[in-house]
């Protein structure tokens, strides 16, 4: 029997919760499709600031190398928020992207059916929704150098530096072109050109890679306008390419579409090597360890952790179609709650997906 190596990393906050969901499912799924999971839980984020005083100890990033794929629920906590940067959970993530070379972050938003009417945005606008964020995320602004916070003649100036090197570019552009040409071959890649330099080689570099890849359509877009085109026609976008920070806006104003960030999986890939699952939603601090958590963006990520990290399809389109059932049974969590919808807390939750996976 297969036995694949998961590194999980609960993390913070409704991090734990979920995960004990997303564990419950896989294990199952994995017994009904003949293959084992074999997991190393390591703490990151603020629960390693706890155990060992870092946010990414050496020992966790060891052990995600050395594995087949890695699922991370949340990191984030306010107790941090006064720490220096470099002992933030935050920083422990993005160390953890770049010591895993993750480059490329796929954020895909699907209207659920079931789920329409959470969106705050209205039915014929949303419905039919199906769009791909392939965001940077080892490069940019979130990385780029001098960055600092200097006091002179009486002011303080804090700086970060938005940069990208032409071959940074180009490797993200193929993810993306790679992509599009297997879904409706559109790609549209979202800069701010008019303004920035860093921007401008942007869209020289995705125009020259684009010769690579004929069949797709391409588009550019300015960021500001882009945001927009969200909300007011959101249908226009197949995959949406774009930077470290404009990704980490565009992807959770998409997620809102479909009416829940709790909704939303992704996953975080490199040249080689595990790649990295996690929800697209954060660690929820205000709710944690209340039992009122939504875990499908974390088992949806599982379920994309069986697919494209593990090619276990069959198992990952089970897990999916749990999700669906369950949520098609008129069943919720909090974030979602509708008229006439049954509100499940987090564990009762991942009993209902149990059900509906082994029904
Ligand atoms: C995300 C998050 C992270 C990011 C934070 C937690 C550092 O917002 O994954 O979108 O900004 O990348
Ligand atoms: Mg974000």
């Amino acid at each position: 029997m297969t036995t694949h190596r998961i590194t999980l990393l609960p993390g913070d906050g409704i991090g734990p919760e979920i995960t004990a969901v997303a564990r419950l499912l896989l294990d199952a799924v994995a017994a009904r499709h003949g293959f084992s999971l074999a997991y190393d839980e390591r703490p990151v984020g603020a629960a390693a600031i706890d155990a060992t005083g870092v946010p990414l100890p050496e020992s966790t990033l060891e052990a995600c190398r050395a594995s087949d794929a890695v699922l991370l629920a949340a990191i984030g906590d306010p107790r941090c928020d006064s720490l220096p940067r470099e002992l933030r959970p935050e920083s422990g993530l993005l160390a953890l992207r770049a010591g895993l070379g993750l480059f490329a972050n796929l954020r895909p938003v699907r209207i659920i059916p079931a789920l329409i009417e959470a969106s705050s945005l209205k039915r014929e606008v949303i419905e039919d929704v199906d769009l791909l964020v392939v965001r940077e995320l080892i490069g940019g602004v979130y990385f780029g150098t001098p960055k600092g916070r200097v006091e002179a003649e009486g002011r303080v100036r804090a700086f970060n530096t938005m940069a990208y090197f032409d071959d940074e570019i180009d490797r993200i552009a193929r993810v993306g072109f790679r992509l599009a040409r297997e879904r409706k071959g559109r790609l549209c890649s979202v800069d701010k050109a008019n303004v920035l330099d860093v921007s401008q080689l942007w869209r020289d570099r995705v125009e020259a890679i684009h010769a690579e890849f004929p069949e797709v359509e391409l588009s550019h877009m300015y960021v500001d306008n882009a945001a927009m085109q969200l909300v007011r026609a959101p249908r226009q976008f197949d995959v949406l390419l774009t930077s470290n920070l404009f990704g980490d806006i565009l992807s959770d104003e998409a997620a809102m579409l479909t009416g829940s960030i709790g909704m939303l999986p992704s996953a975080s890939l490199g040249a080689d090597g595990p790649g990295l699952f996690e929800p697209v939603h954060g660690s929820a601090p205000d709710i944690a360890g209340q039992d009122r958590a939504n875990p499908m963006a974390m088992v949806l990520s599982a379920a994309m952790l069986l697919r494209v990290g593990l090619q276990q399809d069959a198992a990952a389109a089970e897990l999916e179609a749990s999700v669906d059932r369950v949520l098609a049974a008129g069943f919720r969590t909090g974030d979602l709650a509708a008229e006439g919808a049954t509100v499940l807390g987090c564990d009762a939750m991942g009993q209902k997906l149990l059900e509906a996976l082994e029904a």
